[in-house]
């Protein structure tokens, strides 16, 4: 057993189960280089207001560079007895430098270090995130306005509504993630404050420069209070939630991309690359990848639900429960930008069935809403208006007939305020056209939200 850095006091070795029980190491060895850097912004700090020598910061900032350097070739033995990724580290410091790298620790707990170390990392983390969100986001708009022009029918309650352009629904799509990524800001632009100094809890007695270390990290500023500093995690449940919502959203896109490969729509085909085949069913041609992202999603709402649990019986100010913030954060990081990954490489990919789609569209009476504006539009009160066209559909059902199939004859016995212009307004093209306002389907409304939507994304 390695001797430990706080052993002073005890008086016999930690038992060995409980040294592997209370260790960290095994999954927060992946802070070690936003460890390393608020150590150096630490020991720069110091040195500033004269607790360290030139010399000895100098010293510490080379050893601390050759053990990222060993770290980063796999040239690092991680121990389970030195605890956490922090202690491991000051103690590679210690051999490499010696009795300077004592000196470290100085002004310092791992309390506000831990703190400083997932905020930076979360930080770098959620600058990837942003950027492969918005590939995504840019590949929608890519084929959102090449199918500005592409019927196919809309649902409420999975039921043919009415008529839309595809282009139309990937913008719904585009929308829900520009929410998101306008919470992925918020969250960032909230945790970009510096806890160092705040010590184990209360500060500390040494003429610290917090402003300093703050601005050598990239933080806004230092933290207001020292006891918040060390002990809140709401910046960690703000990111799971951020990729709960982000997750959702792109599980109900999942959801359409399954149901739309399935041979009873028929609607879109994914590249082979992003499906995969069955081991017993020859004909099988899988949506792997949207369904594992609509799986993955119950796993991020998990690590929300983990987060929040985890804090909300906890006394101020640092408690060892804080460990487990870890593991669901870090999952919940690598998740999202699996998903998103796998989500910015396919859809650009996918090709619409535009056939099957106008197909779909024709069915279910999709243009029965515009027949009851062309009766208000004649002077009938609307309510009137739903009547007869539902008495149109009840003998279209009877009949197998779509509205535009029927004969001016057939559709008089409904109303005679019915006249042979009503064959415009029953066409899908005419339909979608008609709804020419912002936020409607009209391609022509459709192309101009794509170049709004991307004068806003650059
Ligand atoms: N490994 C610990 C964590 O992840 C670091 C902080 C430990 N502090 C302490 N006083 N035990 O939270």
């Amino acid at each position: 057993q390695t001797a430990k850095p706080w052993g002073g006091r005890f008086s016999e070795a930690t038992d060995a189960f409980v040294e592997r029980f209370t260790a960290s190491i095994g999954f927060d060895w992946r802070l070690y280089h936003h460890d390393i850097n608020g150590s150096i912004a630490h020991a720069t700090m110091l040195e500033s207001v004269g607790v360290l020598s030139a010399e000895e910061k100098a010293q510490i900032i080379t050893g601390l560079e050759e053990i990222r350097a060993d770290i980063e070739a796999g040239n690092f033995q991680w121990s389970v007895s030195l605890e956490d990724v922090h202690m491991n580290i000051e103690a590679a410091l210690t051999e490499k430098i010696g009795i300077t790298g004592k000196k470290l620790h100085t002004g310092r707990s791992r309390n506000d270090q831990v703190a400083t170390d997932i905020r930076l990392y979360l930080r770098d983390e959620i600058d990837t995130i942003a950027s492969e969100l918005k590939r995504l986001q840019s590949g929608i708009l890519d084929i959102a306005e090449r199918e500005a022009d592409t019927i196919m029918p809309g649902f409420t309650h999975l039921q043919t509504a009415q008529p839309v352009t595809f282009g139309h629904h990937l913008l719904a799509w585009f929308e829900m993630l520009t929410r998101d990524a306008g919470r992925l800001a918020d969250c960032r632009a909230r945790l970009n404050q510096s806890p160092l100094g705040a010590a184990a809890l209360a500060g500390t007695t040494y003429p610290i420069n917090r402003a300093l270390s703050a601005e050598l990290l990239g933080f806004d500023k230092p933290t207001n209070n020292s006891l918040d500093s060390v002990s809140d995690r709401d910046f960690a449940i703000e990111f799971c939630a951020f990729a709960s919502i982000l997750l959702t959203h792109l599980s109900r896109a999942s959801e359409e991309l399954v149901l739309w490969t399935s041979a009873q729509f028929d609607f879109i085909d994914l590249p082979d690359r992003f499906c995969t085949g069955s081991s017993i069913m020859p004909q099988k041609k899988n949506p792997d990848v949207p369904e594992l992202v609509r799986g993955k999603t119950g796993r991020v709402n998990g690590h929300l639900i983990s987060l929040l649990t985890l804090m909300k019986s906890q006394p101020l100010a640092y408690n060892k429960d804080n460990q487990e913030d870890k593991e669901p954060l870090f999952d919940a990081v690598d998740t999202v930008k699996d998903c998103l990954r796998a989500f910015a490489d396919m859809i650009p990919a996918l090709t619409a069935r535009k056939d099957n789609m106008y197909e779909a569209a024709r069915r279910g009476f999709s243009t029965a809403t515009d027949l009851a504006d062309y009766l208000v539009r004649k002077g009938m009160p609307f309510r009137d208006a739903h009547e007869v066209v539902g008495k149109s559909v009840a003998y279209g059902i009877e009949t197998g007939k779509d509205l535009s199939e029927m004969s001016l004859e057939e559709l008089q016995q409904f109303s005679d305020t019915i006249a042979a212009d009503v064959f415009e307004v029953l066409t899908l093209e005419g339909s979608v056209a008609a709804r020419n306002h912002t936020g409607g389907t009209a391609p022509k409304q459709v192309k101009a939200a794509v170049s709004a939507a991307r004068k806003q994304l650059n």
